[in-house]
């Protein structure tokens, strides 16, 4: 465990879980516990409840549960330690340094240190004679001296050790140099800087640590960015450039473009809720990323073929995400010798202004008005028969719509870029509709028909080899938590009796607990689980279990483990018997699952 033990106990004692989640969801007295609307799916009736006595909540609809400590994992999408670090904050507490990672937080520190000591050093230059060539590139590209402060842009001399010196006199090592990669080593073992002569762009996290540098060379030179590669403190999977400013934007949405440069021209041009992936793709942790600042995502690609795929791409990654997305498509551009060629949304604000930009992304298309465009563009519609099979794909896609009114609506469009009349449209979608629905009913049934396969949880660790036993470790679980005077002073089952490891661990824990004189309840496993391992034996817990004969449960519980152990630890020695188990723990389930 990373925290002491202590600490965990007084912040979860401090937190009461109906103060915390009160500030989140609107919670009413229903019983002993309390309900309100699911902060975590949306519903129309509150099926989350919290539970002041046993300090938890959970989720009748989505079966999300836990301590005041996953709550707030979950809420804001934080880590382990992040939601420590919240909690302890609200109620004033300190939080102790981690066991064991004295020494990588040490080691972090410095890194980020050294980072920001050469944005510092970077930035001092650009103001300088030395900054000059830097400073007339920025004037090229009409990036205002605001704006450059703003984003701490900074110039890397053009020489090979002009930092390595700088930051080795500060009493930085050779090594962090390395680490951080802002100094690289040549076959032969010469250090040599790695930005040199480049408009130096410091990536800053949403913590406001500089975590990495983006960096542009000044000509048509090859490689045009270059930046800094993964390190201990900086995985490019995580950060988004430009976040720390956009995540205190006023506006509604957040604007997500591939380059450095666009931000920086539309933050300059007042769109301050612009962020930049840095020429990658979009990944899911940035995904969550995001949305901790935000419920709506506009995609802003090149409109070129990259682009498209990579909005495509996006929102089939962003789809079940909970973010809203839209798509604003930049237009060509007709230069003089009428060729259209693609401008980024930084051209755009150039050519066109803010204002067009402004009403480009209120006119901005959902994920539907894309495809639908996408879809159109395959087809000559000149041609009856392109015509037909526009009408017939278009259909498919309008077919999943779940709103009647939405497949209206663009049902009329459909029907207009086809040039059919908008019933003989709606018609083609009636009986795509039907056909769909069909298919998703064939999906369900399937699912019903076959549950194990299609309902077994993602986690490894969720996953029931054996689910007879496992159904009676559940209720041992369930019984501890509810009224642990049933059980004898020593232990009725040891770990390796549970046919679930996550159980077997749980049970330890808790009887662990238990010795120590402790309270048996669910905020003992705070940090031991992750949110879904947590949510599960929440949902455990709230099974019904009668406590009338509690003993007698017990009993059968526990002989079914023991069983069902010693016909593992016997296959394991013959090979034949192991087979034959094996097929009638496939029917025992079968009957089980029923
Ligand atoms: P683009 O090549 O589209 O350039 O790269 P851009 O953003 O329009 O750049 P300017 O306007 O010429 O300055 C898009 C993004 O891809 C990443 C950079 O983050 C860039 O902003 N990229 C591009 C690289 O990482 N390396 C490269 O060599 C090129
Ligand atoms: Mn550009």
């Amino acid at each position: 465990m990373a925290f002491p033990q202590s600490f965990l106990d007084e912040l979860i004692a401090r937190c009461d879980i109906v103060d915390v989640v009160s500030s989140y969801v609107q919670l009413t007295r229903k019983g002993s516990n309390l309900f309100g609307l699911c902060p975590f799916h949306s519903e129309r009736t509150g099926s989350f409840s919290v539970s002041p006595d046993k300090q938890i909540y959970y989720c009748f609809g989505c079966k999300k549960g836990g301590t005041v400590i996953d709550f707030i994992r979950e809420e804001e999408n934080l880590p382990f330690r992040d939601a420590v670090q919240v909690l302890a904050k609200r109620v004033g507490m300190e939080v102790p340094e981690e066991e064991g990672n004295r020494e990588s937080t040490r080691r972090r520190g410095r890194l980020l240190e050294l980072n920001r000591d050469a944005a510092r050093f970077y930035y001092q230059l650009l103001q300088q004679p030395e900054g000059r060539a830097v400073q007339a590139y920025l004037d090229r590209r009409k990036i205002r001296r605001a704006t450059a402060v703003n984003f701490g842009m900074g110039a890397s001399p053009d020489a090979w050790d002009v930092l390595l010196n700088a930051m080795t006199q500060k009493g930085y090592t050779k090594s962090e140099l390395l680490d951080v990669g802002l100094v690289v080593q040549n076959k032969n073992g010469r250090l040599y800087d790695k930005f040199r002569n480049r408009l130096m762009l410091p990536v800053i996290d949403t913590r406001g640590d500089v975590v990495a540098f983006g960096s542009r060379v000044l000509d048509k030179s090859e490689p045009k960015y270059m930046n800094s590669s993964e390190t201990p403190v900086y995985s490019k999977r995580r950060v988004l450039y430009g976040l720390n400013l956009a995540k205190k934007s006023k506006r509604p949405n957040i604007i997500l473009c591939e380059g450095n440069l666009d931000i920086v021209t539309l933050h300059q041009a007042g769109f301050d809720n612009a962020v930049a992936s840095m020429g990658t793709a979009l990944t899911k942790e940035q995904i969550s990323l995001l949305s901790r600042f935000t419920k709506e995502l506009v995609l802003c690609y090149d409109n070129d073929n990259a682009g498209k795929v990579a909005t495509e791409r996006a929102l089939q990654l962003l789809n079940g995400s909970g973010l809203s997305v839209k798509v604003l498509q930049l237009p060509r551009r007709r230069t003089e010798e009428g060729e259209l060629v693609k401008q980024d949304a930084d051209d755009f604000i150039k050519n066109q202004g803010p204002g067009a930009f402004e009403r480009l992304l209120s006119g901005s298309e959902n994920g539907v008005e894309f495809r639908m465009e996408q879809i159109a563009g395959k087809y000559d519609l000149s041609s009856d028969e392109a015509r037909v099979a526009y009408s017939a794909e278009i259909s498919e896609l309008l077919a999943s719509l779940p709103g009647a009114v939405e497949r209206e609506i663009y049902a009329f469009r459909a029907a207009e870029t086809a040039r059919i009349t908008p019933d003989a449209m709606k018609q083609e979608i009636q009986r795509a509709r039907k056909r769909w629905i069909a298919r998703e009913n064939r999906a369900e049934l399937r699912k019903e028909l076959n549950p194990a396969a299609s309902s077994q949880p993602k986690e490894r660790s969720l996953r029931y080899d054996n689910i007879r036993s496992a159904r009676a470790e559940e209720g041992v679980l369930r019984l501890l938590l509810l009224d642990d005077t049933l059980f004898p002073a020593e232990p009725p089952l040891r770990e390796e009796d549970f046919s679930s490891p996550l159980l077997g661990r749980v049970f330890a824990r808790l009887w662990q607990a238990r010795t120590e004189g402790r309270t048996v309840a669910l905020p003992l496993l705070a940090g031991e689980l992750s949110t879904e391992e947590m949510s599960h034996i929440t949902a455990i817990c709230q099974r019904p279990e009668s406590l009338k004969n509690g003993g007698r449960a017990l009993a059968d519980y526990i002989r079914v483990i023991q069983k069902e152990a010693e016909k593992r630890s016997g296959s394991k020695t013959d090979p034949l018997l192991a087979a034959a188990e094996k097929y009638k723990d496939k029917k025992g389930e079968k009957r089980n699952v029923k």
